[in-house]
């Protein structure tokens, strides 16, 4: 291990534009359980996927009900009121250090905790939005979840909330499956996956998209050279980018070869101890 984070500290200190990719597993460590990993939502509530599959066919048909679902104590989304009071953990600050000693230019993060925003990090792209926000399904305006007295429309039979700038809709920020990624989020990552030299993925099992297409898309873009990693397979595609996950365990990424390395473990000792050997390696 000690090898490979000397590795990630020397890579990171040369990169000219790293980029870090982020999953549910960089906020278990703040008490956030993941979704697939060993105590994961799903692995322990496969009913509760299906009702999160199910969700956004259930908004467009009857937004007042799908709105009154959700309000209910014990509903799916009162999974994610855990998430409103979590304090960012060592993974979180690591990443935020990174930022701040200008490595890490951005950070593109599946999660809705907001975690990398209360560690300080500046640069975020909530791929699959914000718990703490909502938007509008028609003009795409986003608001604060304060902003709206949900409970309170809920009790004055009001619900949908109206967007204020169109009457559009109003639902939370958090992408339910089935629905498109927000452009502006969508766009802005695609290019950072094509821009960086370093894509650093921590606590993903990347394998759902259109998220885990980034790295792919690092991985093929520059000459189309094939390459092996330690796992023995054939990379995909092109030079140019250095692509390392932090992960409790292998993902399609690495047995794929689309990552050229995996330092397995907890993202809370790993990350620290990679910043701690760059401040080193930069003196
Ligand atoms: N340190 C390192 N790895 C960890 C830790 C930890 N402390 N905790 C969990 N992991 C790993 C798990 O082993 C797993 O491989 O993080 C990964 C988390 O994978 P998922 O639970 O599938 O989460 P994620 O990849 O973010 O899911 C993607 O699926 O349901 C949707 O919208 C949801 O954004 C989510 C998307």
């Amino acid at each position: 291990m000690e090898e490979l984070i000397r590795r990630a500290a020397a890579d990171l200190a040369k990169a000219e534009y790293a980029i870090a990719l982020t999953g549910a597993g960089i906020s278990t460590e703040s008490g956030i359980r993941d979704f697939r990993g060993p105590d994961g939502i799903w692995t322990k509530h496969p009913e509760a996927e299906m009702e999160a599959y199910e969700a956004y066919d259930k908004l467009r048909r009857d937004p007042k009900e799908h709105w009154e679902k959700i309000l209910e104590p014990g509903s799916f989304f009162s999974l994610f009121d855990e998430v409103m009071n979590a304090l960012p953990n060592r993974g979180h600050l690591a990443l935020a250090e990174l930022e701040s000693m200008g490595i890490v230019k951005l950070v593109i993060t599946q999660n809705v905790d907001s975690l990398h925003d209360k560690a300080g990090n500046r640069n975020v792209i909530e791929y699959h939005g914000g718990v703490s926000k909502l938007r509008c399904m028609s003009c795409n305006t986003r608001y604060r979840r304060e902003e709206y007295d949900l409970q309170g429309l809920k009790a004055e039979g009001k619900l949908p909330p109206r967007c204020r700038k169109c009457n559009g809709v109003i639902k939370h920020d958090g992408v339910y499956f089935g629905e498109a990624i927000p452009s502006d989020a969508a766009h802005a990552s695609l290019e950072a996956a094509w821009k960086c030299d370093l894509m650093l993925i921590c606590g993903t099992s990347a394998v759902v998209y259109p998220f885990a297409q980034l790295p792919r898309v690092a991985r093929d873009k520059g000459s189309g050279r094939g390459g092996r990693n330690e796992w023995g397979s054939h990379a995909s595609g092109g030079s140019g980018v250095t692509i390392i996950e932090v992960n409790g365990e292998a993902t399609p990424l690495t047995r794929e070869g689309v990552s050229d390395y995996i330092i397995l473990g907890k993202i809370g000792d790993i990350l620290p101890r990679i910043v701690e050997e760059v401040r080193r390696v930069r003196g």
